[in-house]
């Protein structure tokens, strides 16, 4: 394993009004027996002025957080992060790792491997789990060459939005867990810890095995679907469609039955509120677990009042003396739509990107609950519950082989529908559960999205980074 302290580019970058100065270190292959160069390889980036002894913030060389976001969205290769020139970016707006670098950070931004990847044979070599593998490859090879690398590998946060928000929790819930071992080992990584200082995560899509019967409780008798659909232009840039339609009476009965197996998941969790209430659900999926997620919708609109925002057009909020105090959930969820039928992650006809991260070598698609897999259009197979566990930060977080991060920040929009706002509600709850420090709320009228508040996000690293 190498890292070429003298191989790099000092670059001046103007993004509208703003100019950074960086030291670049690119394409840096973080393993030693890669399986696909191109997604397993890093870009390190440091403010210039850190080799000229100077600070920003208060940071230094050596003191600097590296922030370290991933670039994966539905489960798809990463591909590693510049701080301009993303297809995605606006002309003439900085993007996240722009402004992260400004702001004194050092970016470690790694590509990782995707659920479409396959080798010259046609085998698989992106499936579950190898997308968290490559981001603790990276973190160890940060931790490798902590000496002749910029930044304070014990103050590395992870970012990521959806898949890459459940990438970001998984890096903040398995620290140096045996169950990733084989897999670091086969791939050459370095022989170091890949535990992280904090882990920052909008929207995750995680929890996936759970995910379909989250879902239907929270959208059960919204049978109409409204949904965009991504997919990259020439360009690279996303370019969207939009689909529409009434659920199939069987998507209907799915949905029924995936609800009705929603409680019995929440209470084997005994979750408990910041009063040390338990948080349940009856057999009709209501109680104090509904009434805690009620909550967290109200202090949503609650900060969007404070902020001077109107609401009364929301008929199923309840606002008296500019204090929201009460919300009727299922016109909540009528208001904000379903996106998904039902199951809405691992597919009756398993062609959902779930289905497609749980493939394996040989396999493109597989299920991945029994529920999907007894009621399977296709006779297709299960994936191994090694492999699913993998990929949920949830089955980590009791586990004391498993470091934690000690700081989260989670963030999930109000009307996301991307996938049940008790996801990241459950994660949150239980990582306070384990004395986590938890910043979690939903932003108001925020979609599926992550990034969005940059300053907020910046000032939580520098609270955490200092204290
Ligand atoms: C993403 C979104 C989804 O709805 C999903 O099921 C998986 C991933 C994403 O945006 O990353």
């Amino acid at each position: 394993m190498r890292f070429e302290k003298e191989l790099y580019q000092v670059e001046k970058i103007t993004v509208g009004n703003d100019t950074i100065e960086v030291r670049a270190f690119r394409n840096r292959i973080y393993v030693d027996k890669p399986v696909q160069e191109e997604f397993q390889q890093m870009n390190v980036f440091a403010p210039e002025t850190y080799y000229q002894g100077g600070t920003i913030h208060g940071y230094s060389l050596h003191t600097a957080p590296i922030f370290m976001p991933n670039l994966v969205g539905g489960y798809m290769p990463g591909m590693a992060g510049e701080p301009v020139g993303m297809p995605w970016e606006q002309e003439g707006i900085p993007n996240t790792i722009f402004r992260a670098l400004q702001h004194g950070y050092v970016v470690a931004t790694p590509a990782i491997r995707g659920r479409v990847l396959q080798n010259a044979s046609g085998e698989y070599i992106g499936k579950a789990p190898a997308c968290v593998v490559d981001y603790k490859a990276a973190v160890r090879y940060l931790r490798h060459f902590a000496k002749e690398l910029p930044g304070d590998t014990e103050k590395i946060i992870t970012n990521g939005t959806s898949a890459g928000g459940a990438l970001s929790s998984l890096m903040g819930a398995t620290g140096n867990h045996p169950d990733y071992e084989g897999y670091l080992e086969e791939i050459g990584a370095a022989k170091e810890r890949d535990d992280i200082f904090a882990a920052s995560c909008y929207c995750p899509i995680t929890n996936l095995e759970h995910a379909d019967m989250a879902h239907e409780w929270q959208f059960l008798h919204v049978n109409h679907y409204h949904r965009m659909h991504m997919r990259m232009d020439e360009g690279g840039r996303p370019a969207f469609t939009q689909e529409d339609g009434q659920m199939s009476e069987l998507q209907i009965k799915a949905s029924e039955e995936l609800a009705k197996r929603f409680p019995d998941y929440v209470n084997s969790l005994k979750l408990r509120d910041e009063n040390g209430a338990l948080l349940e659900l009856d057999a009709e999926g209501n109680g104090s677990f509904k009434e805690y997620m009620k909550r967290v919708v109200l202090a949503s609109a609650q900060r969007a009042l404070d902020f001077g925002a109107e609401l009364s057009d929301k008929k199923w909020l309840i606002i008296r003396d500019g204090v929201a105090v009460a919300m009727d959930w299922q016109e909540y969820v009528r208001d904000i739509t379903r996106m998904k039928s039902a199951p809405a992650f691992d597919a009756l006809s398993m062609d959902s990107p779930e289905n497609d991260l749980f493939g394996s070598g040989q396999t493109n698609m597989r299920h991945f609950t029994e529920y999907s897999r007894l009621n399977s259009l296709t006779g297709g197979e299960m994936a191994e519950d090694g492999a699913v566990k993998r990929m949920n930060p949830m089955k980590y977080l009791e586990d004391n082989a498993a470091v934690k991060a000690r700081h989260w920040r989670i963030r999930h929009g109000e009307c996301d529908r991307d996938t049940s706002l008790a996801i990241s509600a459950m994660l949150a709850l239980k990582l306070k559960e384990i004395s986590c420090e938890v910043d979690y709320h939903s932003p108001w009228n925020v979609l599926h999205a992550g990034d969005y508040d940059l300053e907020e996000l910046f000032a939580w690293v520098d609270e955490i980074a200092k204290s």
